[in-house]
């Protein structure tokens, strides 16, 4: 069986092989990732993937636990990243107050916070208090409508030193790991160089210390719209249509169920 990564491994992993996040938000694909992957997050990506809404912005605690129980369930050996949904921890007692939730209510091993340096008071708070925190720096979903939409960072060499310096601050106030979202390959290499907790990218290069994807883009289960970073390992949507297609087609001619699918 699969041994469960800790804190401890994950920090020591820097520098070894990259660590390898992906998404769920369900017991069954939890279960069926456990094989392969370091780390599960269970992303606030589910308001748009799973709730069918525009962007992540309206998810709640409540959805984020009730998603992490079925993934802690399904994925018993598998290090669960629960995220913090926007607006849940804008200030240190709320934070810490709805971080316990997670650690009372579920399994996860840690949660995630968007943001860098002006988020690490925040941070310090919950890690002093004992709960395990994975930063979230660069391109930050939460932010899509104060930012006007979803911008690549690291652009310029302002930003490139404004993203070492958020890691820097994440990294002093006791993150354990960083995820790094949309930033130039190069900028994220020199963040992922200037820190010693591992760096996990999601378009952001192969140089740095993990990778992450949300499992219905790399499934290719979501048909909209596929980001540049995104690798489709399946076409999961067409595969998923096509059986649906034959068991509708089936039904319709009474050629299923067939005897031996009957009592
Ligand atoms: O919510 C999510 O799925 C995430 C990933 C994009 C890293 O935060």
């Amino acid at each position: 069986m699969k041994k469960k990564m800790t804190i401890s491994s994950i920090k020591k992993s820097k520098g070894l092989a990259p660590l390898v996040m992906i998404t769920a938000y369900d017991a069954l694909f939890a279960s069926l990732f456990e094989e392969s992957c370091d780390m599960i997050l269970v992303g606030d990506s589910l308001n748009m993937s799973f709730a069918g809404k525009a962007d992540t912005l309206s998810a709640t605690m409540d959805q984020m636990i009730y998603h992490t129980n079925a993934v802690c369930n399904g994925a018993k050996n598998s290090f669960v990243v629960c995220d913090m949904p926007f607006g849940t921890y804008t200030n240190q007692v709320d934070a810490l107050e709805n971080a316990i939730r997670v650690f009372q209510e579920t399994d996860a091993d840690c949660v995630k916070i968007e943001g860098g340096e002006s988020k690490a008071e925040i941070v310090k708070h919950l890690t002093s208090n004992g709960i395990a925190v994975c930063g979230h720096i660069g391109l930050l979903p939460q932010s899509y409508r104060s930012e006007g939409g979803y911008k690549v960072k690291g652009k310029t060499s302002d930003e490139a030193l404004s993203l070492i310096e958020d890691a820097r601050a994440i990294e002093d106030a006791g993150a354990f790991c960083l995820v790094i979202e949309g930033v130039i390959a190069e900028v994220a290499q020199e963040v992922a160089q200037s820190v010693d907790i591992p760096v996990i990218g999601i378009g952001a290069g192969n140089q740095v210390d993990g990778q992450v994807l949300v499992f219905s883009d790399m499934l290719g289960l979501f048909e909209e719209f596929t980001p540049k970073f995104v690798k489709k390992y399946l076409d999961g949507a067409a595969l998923v249509k096509d059986a649906v297609k034959s068991y509708a087609g089936e039904v319709k001619v009474r050629d299923f169920p067939q005897s031996e699918h009957t009592y």
